[in-house]
């Protein structure tokens, strides 16, 4: 795993925008693996201005997301096909036909996880998967428990991921129980991954990862298994690293 220590999250933003447009710029037909959170916002922020601004085209990219929320109508506003078009797609050429997100309420869950592996053997591998950390060192929805082994499936979603995911609904009781998620072999099988860490309460998440023991109690710890990762961090993030080594 590669690291790079930046100041803020405006810098990690900016400069996973960078790997992005590279990416574009050297295979106009790339499939793009995409987070959601708060932790990407900025990241997408780049990438609108690097289409207005640079001229960096989507036109023929596909993207592939992690995961959603199991429950929610593709039009609720709180679900991640929504949270992806109001903030990526509708600013950028891509074709809504290449973006690909687990559908939230299917008619058969189990038949989705399928067709979703099968989206995935299909366009895959992911050229480059974005990726942020839970404060519990989830990655997509894979929670704490999960095998290294998994493909899509359904979870159940943690207290704390909840209480995380909080601030973007208007009670605790309209959070989604569980959620549908690309798993962590399917994760893994992506070229080069980029993690994204920002501000104090991912400081812990980043100091149990870069412990580097790889444990099923702590999902992000599996890319330790991959040959081509980069986390960037910012200072808040990493504030807990640079205390234990001073
Ligand atoms: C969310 C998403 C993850 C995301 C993580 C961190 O629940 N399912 O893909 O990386 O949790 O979220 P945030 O960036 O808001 O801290």
């Amino acid at each position: 795993m590669k690291g790079l220590l930046l100041d803020n999250y405006a810098a990690v933003s900016e400069y996973a925008a960078t790997l992005v447009e590279e990416q574009v710029r050297g295979n106009a037909q790339s499939v793009l693996g995409l987070a959601t959170g708060a932790t990407p916002l900025g990241l997408y922020e780049n990438i609108c201005n690097s289409f207005e601004e640079r001229g960096v085209s989507y036109k023929d990219v596909r993207t592939i997301n992690l995961d959603e929320y199991l429950g929610l109508e593709r039009t609720h506003p709180e679900s991640y096909y929504t949270f992806m078009n109001e903030k990526l797609f509708k600013h950028i050429d891509l074709a809504i036909e290449n973006a690909y997100i687990p559908d939230g309420k299917p008619s058969s869950v189990g038949e989705e996880c399928v067709r979703y592996d099968k989206i995935l053997d299909c366009i895959g591998p992911i050229n480059l998967q974005i990726l942020g950390i839970g404060t519990n060192g989830h990655i997509g929805f894979n929670e704490p428990g999960t095998n290294s082994n998994s493909t899509t499936h359904i979870v159940e979603l943690t207290p704390s991921t909840r209480k995380s995911n909080a601030h973007f609904f208007q009670s605790f009781e309209e959070i989604p129980t569980h959620a549908i998620t690309m798993g962590i072999k399917s994760i893994l099988k992506s070229e080069k991954i980029i993690l994204l860490a920002s501000g104090e309460s991912k400081a812990e998440a980043v100091k149990t990862l870069l412990s580097k023991q790889v444990t099923e109690r702590f999902p992000a710890s599996f890319l330790w298994n991959h040959d081509n990762v980069t986390l960037i961090v910012d200072r808040d993030a990493y504030q807990l690293v640079e205390l234990e080594r001073q």
